[in-house]
């Protein structure tokens, strides 16, 4: 058993959780920046934890200190790009997926000419890792949509946001395509439904006579749609590329094997996978249809968007795997949160800080599941654990757990790839301690790198290795021989 020659080792990111300066280079506003650090939010709510209103969003704007709101200072990758950079390459990085901030290209999302400061931004960094050797994976929308078109069209609910997104992937390909050949649509498309603001720019109150839902399934059928013509324009510009759909993988276990159990997870995972059926078949599920009928939501399409699903399909399946949860129909069962989710608790499982139920051969199943329905190489493109690391006097990081928790989803990987999967890379997520998406701390962390930085933005930023960064670097360096 080994792991593929060429396996693309690294670490993934976001823009709006790492660069910060959000108001340098001529950045526009994003719905990252109006994200607010809650830290007595419950954590099994975060729906609530997430919600907006407009009037939040007025005080945000008003409010120009980043104290509370994180995603706006990051961790100065801004600034700081290179020495980071430099410490994945000395991990041995083969990848590095990263996002391109769609307001620093267009601040409004509207402009007819992109922003020269931000075109410039990203074409120094694939510069550098080009000189490091370290191959781009880029998200082409990662939770920073442009707030102007939030505001302004209740985000993706309207369907002339796609000529704005379809505007920005073009000037993406055609001054980045000479360094990058691996992109990503959406990161987790299926988290609409789950946090409809950060994801598509939904403001609830804007929503009118529809529902919140009913909005969220039509700014998804809009995204569905963008996303199949930025893959067929890839295609068209950068010969050789290659575009992945990107899913968060939610692996769901009956709690019993009760049929009622069993039929209640069989749906749960059906409803999780139908986000990359789409984008892999090309078209839209006929049962998934039925149900959406079934609840009273109806989704408009344009003549031709049905082709357009058709033509534009991806290359390769990406996703995130954390956590997994179980499925009962027992009102009572003891739930516990994951990845923006609250599921039935496993007692066979250990819990992260957070309350993520660690399950290193859920991965394993999820390869195998995903791999024997869309027959589509795979990429793994996030995968981690937060936790509050305690920097010792002397500088060092002792993050044993972490290494733990990495060497059996690794061993999990193994496995897989032993069974046929075709498995192109991993990236963990983070390599190095970032803004966390859903509760806006600096405190969870996740790299391999720690950065001193608190929650409410004190600290000196210095990078320190943990000792899970030799370790990594050691897996990497033997690719995947060596994990003791
Ligand atoms: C994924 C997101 O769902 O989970 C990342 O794509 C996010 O942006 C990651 O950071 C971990 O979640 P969190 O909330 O712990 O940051």
């Amino acid at each position: 058993m080994s792991f593929p020659e060429g396996f693309l080792w690294g670490g993934a990111v976001a823009a709006n959780q790492i660069e910060g300066a959000w108001r340098e280079g001529g950045k526009g506003w994003s719905v990252a920046d109006v994200a607010t650090y809650k830290p007595d939010a419950d954590v099994r709510d975060y729906k609530t934890h997430v919600s907006v209103s407009s009037d939040s969003i007025k005080r945000a704007m008003e409010e120009s200190d980043c104290t509370y709101y994180p995603k706006r200072r990051g961790i100065d990758f801004y600034h700081r790009y290179k020495e980071d950079l430099a410490l994945f390459a000395e991990m041995g990085f083969k990848v590095f997926r990263l996002s391109i901030a769609w307001t620093r290209l267009y601040p409004t999302g509207e402009e007819e000419e992109p922003n020269k400061e931000g075109l410039d931004f990203y074409e120094n960094i694939f510069k550098e890792m080009r000189r490091l050797g370290i191959e781009p994976l880029v998200t082409l929308s990662h939770y920073e949509m442009p707030l102007l078109l939030s505001l302004k069209y209740n985000g993706w609910t309207d369907g002339r946001v796609i000529d704005c997104f379809v505007r920005f992937c073009q000037t993406c390909f055609k001054h980045y395509g000479q360094y990058v050949k691996y992109w990503l649509n959406f990161n987790e498309v299926d988290s609409i439904i789950r946090h409809s603001f950060i994801t598509a720019g939904i403001i609830p109150d804007r929503c009118g006579e529809k529902s919140e839902l009913s909005c969220c399934y039509q700014a998804l059928h809009h995204q569905f749609v963008a996303a199949a013509l930025v893959t067929k324009m890839c295609h068209e510009l950068i010969s050789g590329s290659k575009m992945g759909c990107m899913l968060t993988k939610l692996m769901t276990y009956p709690r019993t094997c009760a049929p009622e159990d069993v039929a209640a997870t069989q749906k749960k995972n059906l409803e999780n996978m139908f986000y990359s059926d789409v984008m892999v078949f090309g078209e839209y599920p006929k049962m998934i249809l039925r149900d959406l009928e079934k609840r009273g939501i109806n989704i408009s399409m344009e003549p031709g968007d049905l082709e357009i699903l058709k033509e534009g399909t991806v290359d390769f399946v990406s996703f995130s795997y954390y956590m997994s949860m179980t499925e009962s129909v027992d009102p009572n069962a003891e739930r516990t949160p994951g990845n923006t989710v609250l599921g039935v608790k496993n007692p066979y499982l250990e819990s992260s800080e957070w309350g993520w139920q660690i399950d290193p051969v859920g991965l394993r199943i999820s390869l195998i599941e995903l791999y024997d329905r869309y027959k589509k190489p795979l990429f793994i493109v996030e995968n981690g654990i937060g936790s509050k690391d305690i920097l010792e006097p002397d500088g060092t990081v002792h993050d044993a757990y972490r290494i733990d928790y990495f060497r059996k989803h690794f061993q999990e990987m193994e496995k897989a790839i032993d069974d046929g999967v075709e498995l192109m890379g991993y990236t963990s997520w983070a390599p190095i301690d970032l803004i966390s998406a859903s509760t806006n701390q600096m405190s969870k962390r996740y790299g391999f790198i720690y950065v001193d930085q608190d929650d409410l933005g004190g600290g000196s930023l210095k990078r320190i290795k943990k000792d899970s960064f030799y370790w990594y670097r050691k897996v990497i360096e033997t690719n995947g021989k060596d994990m003791s």
